[in-house]
């Protein structure tokens, strides 16, 4: 199986490309956003192309109490855009030109009870900035959200200082030293390292507004896309702060899949794989004893979880339309809606808890026709 998400596209011409914004944000609160580095200067495996230290980049998406005097992040940064237009065959500009919903710097809002936080890992080669819209949409619904970078796996990262660090795009996870597995425990690593960072003052100073007490930083879950969504469901077994996750339509590997867990895992399938078309989903179900979902979304292929979808709705005429169908036929915003529902859906029953939540996950519903669980049959 292919893992590397890097579709292949040579737009037909070069229009001019004028501002775009990510598709609205559906929960209640404005949102705030910062990226940090953190450097993870003890790590002892061996399972990255190049060694320790890990400098990581993450994006902090949250709740903030004002968005007065504080302007939209752009999506992306020049240098990280411009690789973007160029791997992708997009016209000179695009991704540039893409703001996200998010205010850069603005304050983190003050709540009663401590923040829930989620963690959140890009596709193989994919990068955090693919999923902006997704994550800081999760955000606007309460939630403190980081979505990670991995260095040598993620195609492109930049550094505050100008730095980049790319990816060797021919390798695919079962080339890294320590094979796919490696490639897993690499990610799984990384996020405990951004865990373990939110009790850093050095680190959550950063955070404008942030008091560290007020965030869950011992009960949190993961999501994540393709390898991402694997690595989500294996850092459960590696580390008890994770109290559950969700794999977006991701093969598994690791050592969850032949032991399985009792923590709670939604897996949401795309339309290109059916029940029994990815051999580790019942291999893991088999073993999964907690609480599980299996939900398959309709109109979409692997791809749509990434935001490409409502990016390619909002460019319209700009590319091909069988382009943009290799993104499947559901709609961008909409599926951003499903994902971020139904996500923030699962989190709030297992972070916030509370009579109502979770009752989207308890089967059809009128609201959602596109998806539909199978519990029983993954
Ligand atoms: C997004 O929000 C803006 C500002 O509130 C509004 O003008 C616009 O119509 C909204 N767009 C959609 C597609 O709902
Ligand atoms: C925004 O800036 C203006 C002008 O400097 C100031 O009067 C106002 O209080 C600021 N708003 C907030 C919420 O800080
Ligand atoms: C990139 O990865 C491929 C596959 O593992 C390997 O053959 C090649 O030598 C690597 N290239 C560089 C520049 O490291
Ligand atoms: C996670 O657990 C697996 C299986 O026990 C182990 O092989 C791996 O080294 C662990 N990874 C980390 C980062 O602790
Ligand atoms: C906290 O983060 C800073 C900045 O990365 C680092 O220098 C320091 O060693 C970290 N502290 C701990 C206890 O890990
Ligand atoms: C998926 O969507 C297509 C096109 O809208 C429809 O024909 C089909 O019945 C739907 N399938 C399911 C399982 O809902």
């Amino acid at each position: 199986m292919q893992l590397r998400l890097t579709p292949c596209l040579a737009l037909l011409a070069a229009p001019s490309v004028h501002g775009f914004l990510l598709p609205n944000l559906t929960g209640p609160y404005s949102v705030g956003t910062v990226s940090l580095e953190l450097i993870d200067y003890k790590r002892n495996d061996n399972f990255a192309p190049v060694p320790q230290p890990r400098d990581l980049m993450v994006s902090v998406f949250y709740p903030t109490s004002s968005s007065d005097n504080f302007t939209l992040a752009p999506d992306c940064s020049p240098k990280v855009a411009s690789f973007l237009d160029t791997l992708y065959g997009l016209p000179e500009g695009l991704a540039e030109s893409f703001s996200s919903q998010a205010y850069e710097n603005a304050p983190v809002r003050r709540t009663e009870r401590p923040m829930p936080v989620v963690l959140f890992s890009p596709g193989f080669g994919a990068l955090r900035q693919g999923y902006t819209a997704l994550v800081s949409d999760v955000a606007s619904h309460g939630y403190l959200v980081i979505a990670v970078d991995h260095p040598f796996d993620s195609s492109i990262i930049e550094y505050p200082d100008g730095r980049t660090v790319l990816a060797n795009l021919t390798m695919q996870p079962w080339d890294f030293p320590g094979g796919i597995d490696g490639a897993l425990y690499m990610r799984v690593a990384d996020l405990q390292f951004v865990l373990d960072s939110l009790s850093n003052e050095t680190i959550t100073q950063q955070i404008p507004g942030l008091k560290s007490a007020r965030i869950q930083r011992d009960r949190v879950c993961s999501f994540g896309h393709s390898f991402g969504g694997a690595a989500s469901i294996q850092v459960m077994k590696n580390d008890t702060r994770f109290r559950c996750g969700i794999n977006m339509d991701g093969g598994l590997y690791g050592s969850v899949v032949t032991e399985g867990t009792d923590r709670p895992a939604m897996i949401m399938a795309s339309s290109v794989h059916p029940a029994g078309s990815i051999e580790s989903w019942p291999a893991f179900w088999e073993h999964a004893n907690g609480y599980k979902r299996f939900m398959r979304i309709n109109g979409t292929t692997h791809g749509s979880f990434l935001d490409f979808a409502a990016v390619l709705d909002a460019v319209g005429p700009l590319v091909p339309p069988e382009f943009r169908s290799s993104f499947g036929t559901i709609g961008g915003a909409r599926m951003l809606d499903i994902e971020s529902a139904y996500s923030t859906a699962f989190f709030g029953k297992f972070l916030k808890g509370g009579r109502c939540s979770g009752r989207l996950l308890d089967g059809d519903n009128v609201k959602y026709p596109e998806v539909t669980f199978d519990n029983s049959n993954p």
